[in-house]
């Protein structure tokens, strides 16, 4: 039996969740995972660099050099499974994924979310604009959501929830910082430890 669950981590663009998750190995937050693999559908995703610089072996998959929507996802199977990949992490991640990829990972694939899902989320609620919808509702609380990934965008089981002040005067960009440190930093780690314990003990 293996003593840590392989994790592959898709990327991108800035990959500090990417980071978070590092940071928490290095920790012993995370005690029974490693991340084996990092692909980035965007070349110049700074995650890249965060990647090698923790010598962690590195793919860049796009869509444009794929051809098609099922060659993309196809290209970046053959990685995981040739990686032993167990389990995914959607670490800003901006592609959804389709019921064939979804299906052939159940309850392997795992996202962050910047909201407190059902708020704000499915296709569309990505990145700052996320936290756009938020301030333009007036929403005095938002926060993160980790979650297993289906077919349904933002639409799989929750594993965890962290909830996050809004202040006056907030602008996105604010905002999504505090979204960030105050709970996906904290949340995305604590889930990866808490979902790889579970895949040991089955
Ligand atoms: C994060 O806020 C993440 O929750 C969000 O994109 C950002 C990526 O930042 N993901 C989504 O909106 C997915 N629907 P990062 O590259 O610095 O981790």
């Amino acid at each position: 039996m293996k003593d840590k669950v392989s994790v592959g981590v898709l990327v991108s663009g800035g990959g500090t969740n990417l980071q978070a998750i590092i940071d928490a190995v290095n920790s012993g937050i995370i005690k029974s995972a490693k991340v084996e693999l990092v692909i980035s559908n965007n070349p110049g995703a700074y995650a890249l660099t965060r990647a090698e610089k923790n010598s962690i072996k590195t793919a860049v998959i796009t869509k444009k050099e794929s051809g098609s929507p099922e060659e993309f996802e196809r290209r970046i199977i053959e990685l995981l499974e040739n990686a032993g990949i167990d389990l995914i992490v959607l670490a800003g991640f901006m592609s959804i994924l389709s019921k064939n990829f979804t299906d052939r990972f159940k309850d392997r694939i795992i996202n962050v979310h910047p909201a407190l899902i059902p708020s704000f989320c499915g296709e569309g609620f990505y990145g700052l604009k996320v936290h756009e919808a938020a301030l333009k509702k007036g929403v005095k609380v938002t926060g993160a959501t980790v979650h297993f990934v289906n077919e349904i965008p933002d639409g799989g089981k929750i594993i965890m929830q962290k909830a996050v002040e809004v202040h006056e005067g907030d602008t996105p960009e604010i905002l999504q910082k505090r979204v960030m440190e105050e709970a996906e930093w904290k949340i995305l780690p604590l889930s990866i430890e808490k979902i790889s314990k579970e895949i040991l003990g089955e």
